[in-house]
């Protein structure tokens, strides 16, 4: 999975399809999409209509916490799939974690996930948004094959025993909303450290996530000059006072929080 992708949440329609299609252009290898952002068939027009072979691109979708029982969960990996034009998917990710006080099995939609990966309807599967203690349950006690955990990581939540779990299980952590949405590049470290570098701040904090071992990041943007700003930031070299400086930074700003989010680590 390369290590840059383009997150497409809030991307609908036919300007989804023109924006996922200037990314592929500029070199973006790695779509993020998924069933809740309405937005897989425009992703597979992109996939249609680009010259780029398919076996050069990576296309991350998920399924959606409502839709974990073994049926509905193979159903919308169905539909994902027509939507995107794939016979198989390369990423196919659980969403959120689903209500256990509604009755959610864990065990029963890692079988299903499981299950659908054997079946060779996805190549790798993954989870987005659990826990450790979620996470155990299902790479530890049931061994299940997970290749992916999906979580918000940016230069101001940490995140490490997350990343402490996914790095001894080989797995990799994706980060998303990676920029947290332009708060990382107004801190005052990472504007100085850009400042001394020569970069955008946004290609340091973009830039923190991409160097670690393990990681990959999914910012979202719509515009051409700051796509390839992000490509850029693959180039970034920090030092290790940079790397203590923004260590320093606050660590708890946590931007995506829903209702029924996890109780997190
Ligand atoms: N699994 C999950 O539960 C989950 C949850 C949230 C998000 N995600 C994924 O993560 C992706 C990214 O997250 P996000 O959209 O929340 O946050 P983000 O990528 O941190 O921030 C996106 C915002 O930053 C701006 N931006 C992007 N590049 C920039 C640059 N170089 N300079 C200045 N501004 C820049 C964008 O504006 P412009 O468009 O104008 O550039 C947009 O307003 C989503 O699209 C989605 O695919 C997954």
């Amino acid at each position: 999975m390369p290590k840059l992708g383009l997150g497409t949440w809030r991307m609908l329609g036919e300007d989804c399809t023109r924006i996922a299609l200037q990314a592929l252009e500029l070199g973006y290898r790695h779509l993020d999409t998924a069933t809740a952002y309405d937005n897989e068939a425009a992703v597979g027009k992109a996939l249609a209509q680009t010259d780029i072979p398919r076996e050069q691109l990576h296309v991350t979708t998920k399924v959606w916490w409502d839709k974990l029982e073994p049926q509905a969960m193979r159903q919308s990996l169905d539909a994902s799939r027509k939507a995107l034009g794939d016979d198989c998917l390369d990423l196919f990710l659980i969403h959120w974690p689903g209500n256990t006080a509604q009755g959610w099995s864990l065990e029963r939609s890692i079988e299903t996930l499981v299950a659908l990966r054997e079946e060779g309807k996805a190549r790798q599967i993954g989870v987005a948004n659990f826990n450790v203690a979620q996470l155990t349950r299902a790479v530890v006690e049931m061994g299940a094959p997970l290749s992916v955990l999906q979580v918000e990581y940016h230069v101001l939540l940490g995140q490490q025993a997350l990343l402490d779990f996914t790095r001894q299980r080989g797995m990799v952590l994706t980060a998303y909303t990676p920029l947290a949405r332009g708060q990382g590049a107004e801190t005052e470290t990472v504007q100085r450290i850009a400042k001394k570098h020569g970069v955008l701040p946004s290609q340091v904090a973009l830039g923190w996530v991409l160097e670690q071992d393990g990681v990959a990041a999914i910012p979202k943007s719509n515009s051409a000059v700051n796509q390839q700003s992000n490509l850029d930031a693959l180039k970034v070299k920090l030092d290790d006072e940079d790397r203590a400086a923004i260590a320093a930074l606050r660590k708890d700003v946590r931007i995506v929080n829903p209702d029924f989010a996890p109780v997190w680590d």
